[in-house]
């Protein structure tokens, strides 16, 4: 904006005003970064903010302090994130509520409509009854209107209770898609959710769900990276408008202290070298190759910078070539969900298992 002519329109304490009204404008604009190109994705429902191609992944240990995650949500505000994945179980949907509400009041988003929030629905809370009661509750963490996304985490219910990790194997009840569906669908009609979706769902999950949706889901968010590539659900997602996200999508975070396949990964440690770039840039820029948003966790904010620095370069025919003949292995099951003692009582495993290819 040219400052001085605008201020010769005005005379006296109308100068002031003007005045006042420019120092807030600029100043507005000077303290809000330079934004890194990231291209965004109308999602099918279409009633609200298309999703930024590349989001902030939250799930971390109960052990990390809320201070540490409203920071970690704010650093990655500054560096030009506008999308974050979090969750009821991961505990980290107030942290991530006051990092944007801060953001807000320093002028770094214009408003909480700029940024981009998906949110889940936990296991313990997939009964039709207690969808709706959850999302609010979810809202209220946030200090949100709405959400711009709300998946069913996974296809496993249990016995109600508070959000827990590992599930009890006796807990687990038959998951009813209608009536969990149904409730979803209402949260999308009150605007709760401009859009819903659903997590860890495979291709025999979506039939299942696809079949009594009125509003089919926006997005699958599924464990995906070079190291479990997802072909046949990617295939069948793309032919139903279905958006996949990609979690995990740097290998994930070592829970169990094992060793990580993608960052580890000669394969791509070769084409990071060869491109300039590095292992995690390589692996998330496959992952936007293919059409997916991958959601990377990282509390650095050179880390996150990294994260977003994806989309003005490309892999070659080769590098593509390459990696789609690295071996597959998954890390995230469905077993891996419930404590390994104890019975199923009324569920087969199979029916919850997200394995397929
Ligand atoms: N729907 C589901 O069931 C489900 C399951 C798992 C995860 N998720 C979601 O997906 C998100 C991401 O997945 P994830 O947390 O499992 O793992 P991830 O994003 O694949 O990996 C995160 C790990 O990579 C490190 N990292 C991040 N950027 C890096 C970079 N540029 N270079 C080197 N290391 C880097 C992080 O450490 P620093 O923090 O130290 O940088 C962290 O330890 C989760 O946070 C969660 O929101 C969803």
């Amino acid at each position: 904006m040219h400052v001085k002519p605008f201020l010769r329109l005005y005379s006296g304490r109308h100068r002031a005003h003007a005045r006042a009204f420019l120092d807030r404008s600029v100043g507005r604009e000077l303290a809000r970064p330079a934004m890194a190109a990231v291209p965004e994705v109308a999602l099918r429902h279409g009633a609200g903010r298309p999703m930024p191609a590349v989001g902030v992944g939250t799930a971390d240990s109960a052990a990390t302090s809320p201070e540490t995650k409203r920071g970690a949500a704010l650093a990655a505000l500054e560096v030009g994130f506008r999308h974050f994945d979090t969750a009821a179980l991961y505990g980290t949907e107030a942290p991530l509520g006051e990092a944007i509400a801060e953001a807000t009041r320093r002028g770094l988003v214009a408003s909480r409509e700029e940024v981009f929030v998906t949110t889940k629905l936990w296991c313990t809370q997939c009964h039709p009854g207690l969808v709706l009661p959850s999302l609010r509750e979810s809202l209220r963490n946030l200090q949100m209107e709405y959400v711009d996304l709300y998946l069913v985490h996974w296809p496993i219910s249990v016995r109600p209770g508070p959000p827990m990790l590992p599930v009890k194997r006796e807990d687990a009840v038959p998951f009813d898609f209608e009536g969990v569906w149904r409730a979803m669908e209402e949260c999308h009609r009150l605007g709760l959710a401009k859009a819903i979706g659903v997590s860890n769902f495979t291709t025999k999950h979506l039939d299942k769900l696809l079949a009594v949706a009125t509003i089919p889901p926006a997005v699958n968010q599924v464990e995906m990276n070079p190291v479990w590539q997802q072909r046949t659900l990617r295939e069948y997602c793309a032919a139903k408008g279905i958006r996949v996200a990609a979690y995990s999508p740097l290998g994930g975070q070592n829970w169990i202290g094992e060793g990580n396949d993608v960052m580890e990964s000669p394969v791509l440690a070769d084409i990071a070298r060869a491109r300039g770039k590095s292992i995690a840039q390589v692996s998330l820029r496959w992952i936007h190759e293919q059409g997916v948003t991958p959601i990377p966790k990282s509390y650095n904010k050179e880390r996150l910078k990294q994260n977003l620095e994806i989309f003005d370069w490309e892999l070659t025919k080769e590098d593509r070539l390459k990696i789609s003949q690295i071996p597959q292995k998954k890390i995230v099951t469905a077993a891996r969900m419930f404590s390994p003692d104890g019975e199923f009582a009324s569920v087969d495993l199979s029916d919850m298992e997200i394995v397929e290819e």
